[in-house]
């Protein structure tokens, strides 16, 4: 068991396998972002060895994410190695789903248990914009043969002002009520260079249940007020799904945070929104021994940081949010 200097126990691993995306969406990086040469990210040996000593020291839920995970090669057998480590008990991950109609299937045989798939409007055109050139029908593609292929599905919106902060909301929420999905809604977080947009376009929980609850009734409090992970939830009247609310910005959950990242170019990032990281790339190219590995890792989890500090205008500035994987 690993536990920080605050006596949080972090066993969830989010690895992020590439920093590179088949879309570029606006709150998430510029257009014209440049991605790592290959020779400077993971290669699939080393992450497996990494899995199998963050196994070792107690995490046993694993995610992995991107960028988008799905682009890179080799990710079904990837998911397969880390779902056969010892002490791992959960192996999902984060997706634009775009590929998901082409994969989800080899996914779950694999033994992916659950896909969170970022769907941030239903309308073609605003998805289009969002996005900067993604076809929102490909995405339901994918969730479709995801569901076909049993896995466990919950849909990720990021809200922004004037994108899609009105009438798109409604609509997502509206989709828990015949389908038996978790529909998040998460607060926008500002990274690097897209920071100034980011802080002037969050739309906060409160206002997304104002705006949800005037078109489709009161939103009733769920999970007895437990978060599910970082999302609070709640259900419409008669719903078969849940309407979720990740509210980094303005209700922050660090206290009840069990969280590490592995960046792409192999980093241990130990908050999302914290620069501290630890380099595990270069011991794990110098040689190290999988001991010398555990002792780096553990010094680093113990001082992770207690958590952002969005109010006191701390922002992150040293990666955007393509590079650490949410
Ligand atoms: P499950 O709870 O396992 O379903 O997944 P998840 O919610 O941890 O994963 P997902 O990748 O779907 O994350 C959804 C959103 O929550 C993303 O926008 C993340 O950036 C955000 N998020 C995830 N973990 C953290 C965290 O530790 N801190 C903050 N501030 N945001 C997080
Ligand atoms: N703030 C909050 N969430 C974000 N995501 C991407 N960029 C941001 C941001 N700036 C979300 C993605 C995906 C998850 C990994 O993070 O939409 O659901
Ligand atoms: Fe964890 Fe940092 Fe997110 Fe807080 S801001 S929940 S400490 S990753």
């Amino acid at each position: 068991m690993t536990s920080d200097r605050f006596g949080r126990n972090i066993n969830y691993l989010r690895i992020s396998l590439t920093d590179k995306c088949n879309l570029r969406c606006v709150y998430c990086m510029p257009e014209d972002m440049t991605f790592r040469p290959k020779s400077e990210l993971l290669q699939d040996d080393e992450i497996i060895r990494l899995v199998r000593i963050f196994a070792e020291l107690g995490f046993h839920k694993f995610r992995l994410t991107g960028g988008e995970p799905t682009i890179r090669a080799n990710v079904v057998d990837i998911v397969d190695q880390i779902v056969r480590t010892a002490g791992v008990q959960t192996v999902a991950m984060t997706t634009n789903g775009l590929l998901l109609n082409k994969l989800a299937a080899p996914l779950a045989k694999a033994g992916l248990k659950r896909v969170n798939i970022s769907i941030d409007t239903l309308n073609p055109e605003k998805f289009n914009k969002l996005t900067r050139w993604g076809k929102v029908e490909d995405v339901w593609a994918g969730i479709e043969a995801s569901r076909q292929a049993g896995l466990e599905i919950k849909l990720n919106a990021v809200v922004v002002r004037n994108y899609n902060h009105l009438e798109d909301v409604v609509d997502l929420a509206r989709l828990t009520l015949s389908q038996p999905w978790q529909v998040r809604f998460i607060e926008m977080m500002p990274f690097g260079d897209v920071a100034d947009f980011q802080q002037a376009g969050i739309v906060s929980q409160k206002e997304l249940m104002a705006t949800i609850s005037a078109e489709l009734g009161p939103l009733s409090v769920t999970n007895g007020g437990q978060l599910d992970g970082e999302a609070k939830l709640y259900q419409l009247e008669g719903a078969l799904g849940t309407v979720g609310f990740i509210s980094s910005v303005t209700q922050p959950f660090c206290a009840s945070c069990t969280r590490a990242r592995l960046t792409a170019d192999g980093r241990l990032r130990l908050c999302l929104l914290r620069e501290q990281e630890v380099d595990l790339m270069t011991p794990l190219r110098d040689g190290a021994s999988d001991e010398e590995l555990k002792a780096i890792i553990e010094d680093g989890i113990w001082w992770k940081p207690w958590g952002h500090r969005l109010d006191d205008e701390i922002i992150p500035l040293n990666r955007v949010m393509s590079e650490i994987g949410g």
